[in-house]
Order: C-alpha cells, then structure tokens, then sequence
C-alpha cells in the first residue's frame, strides 16, 4: 500500500498575488501561519497595514488541491528620505512556511516573487530582520544574496538581537566605480 505523508503534494503548488477580494479566506490562515513561528504577535492592524497597501507585494502560496495556506510572505514598498541618497526601498515584514511543506523552496520561491514585484517597481534595495538564532531565515536569504548591514541588539521582544540584511537591487552612485 502506498502511503502518503503529509509533507508530499499531489500537484504543482499554485502562487499567487494577494488581492482584497481574497482577505475573508485567507487572512485568518494567514495570520495563524505567521503568528505561530514569529516572536512578534501581530495585531490585525499591522497585516491591514501593510495587505491594503502593498497586496501586489504579498504572495502566497496555495495547496494544490484544497487551495489552503502552505506560504506566504508580506512586503512593503517606499521611499526611505532618511538616507542619503534617497532610497526606494522594499522591506520583507513577514515570511512563513507550514512547517510540514519546509525544506522544498517554498520560501524561496515567495522571495524570489517578491524581489521580482520590487526590483519591477524600481526599488533600489530589499532590507529585512530576522533573529540571529534563525538559520532557516539566515540561510534562505544569504543564499540569495542578501548581505548582513547591522546587528540589532535585543531587537526583539523576546529579548533576541537581530541582523539587518540587504540586497542591493541598484548600486549607488558613490558604489558605481
Ligand atoms: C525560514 C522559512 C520561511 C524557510 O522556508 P522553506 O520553504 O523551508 O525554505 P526553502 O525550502 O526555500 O529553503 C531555502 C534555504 O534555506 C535554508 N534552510 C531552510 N530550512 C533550513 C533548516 N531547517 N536548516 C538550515 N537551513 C535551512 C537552506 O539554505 C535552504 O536552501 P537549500 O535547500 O538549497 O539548502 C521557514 O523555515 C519558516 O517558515 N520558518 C518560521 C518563520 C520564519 O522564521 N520566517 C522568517 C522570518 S524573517
């Protein structure tokens, strides 16, 4: 008999865009997804904040069969004026995998998506945190390249530092030689 484990999908995982019309399905599984691995609990405010704003920078990724929430990743796009030269910079709030479907490029899949939707809208930089201790996180993102600018102490409320990493999308003019 041929057994089935939960972590195998019977098809091609769908990834799609967020959109408004989706908010009633997919909110609720998003915010439990998120809030069960992130130390930072997130009011419903926060995820508006960023889903009315930036939905074409919000990716999931969908069951192939009962289209329910195996991934999804929430990012925001703006115009940073404290830096000089201005900076259009695209920010990674919020990234999780069920942790049944992990370790199959799901995340990676949602990053690349959502680089993509910034670099497409002439974003300069994509910047994120994450914990020190995470090395899922730490290694998805060095792997695509993203570089560690600053260490965040006791960033967290959990008490843990963070790192703030970068991927520079457009070099700078004092970085163009
Ligand atoms: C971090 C997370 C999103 C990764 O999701 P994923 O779909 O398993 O990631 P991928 O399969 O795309 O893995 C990409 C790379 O990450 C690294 N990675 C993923 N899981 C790892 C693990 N358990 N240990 C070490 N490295 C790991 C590997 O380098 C992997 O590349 P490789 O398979 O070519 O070696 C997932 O573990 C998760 O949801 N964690 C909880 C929430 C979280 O920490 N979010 C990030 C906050 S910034």
């Amino acid at each position: 008999m041929e057994v089935t484990r939960p972590s195998e999908l019977p098809g091609e995982l769908l990834y799609i865009q967020y959109d408004h019309a989706l908010e009633d399905k997919y909110l609720p599984s998003i915010r439990a997804l998120i809030s069960k691995d992130l130390s930072e609990p997130y009011s419903i405010y926060v995820y508006r904040y960023f889903l009315y704003q930036w939905a074409h920078l919000c990716y999931m990724a969908l069951h192939p069969v009962d289209k329910s929430l195996v991934g999804v990743i929430i990012c925001k796009l703006e115009h940073h004026v404290s830096h000089s030269p201005r900076t259009h910079r695209g920010y990674i709030a919020m990234l999780a995998v069920s942790s049944v479907f992990r370790g199959r490029g799901i995340a990676t899949a949602l990053v690349r998506m959502a680089i993509d939707a910034m670099a497409e809208r002439n974003a300069d930089e994509v910047v994120l945190e994450t914990e020190e201790t995470n090395v899922p996180a730490m290694r998805l993102y060095e792997g695509l390249g993203f570089l560690r600018s600053k260490k965040l102490h006791r960033y967290y409320l959990n008490g843990n530092s963070a790192y703030r990493l970068v991927l520079i999308l457009k070099p700078t003019s004092s970085e163009v030689t």
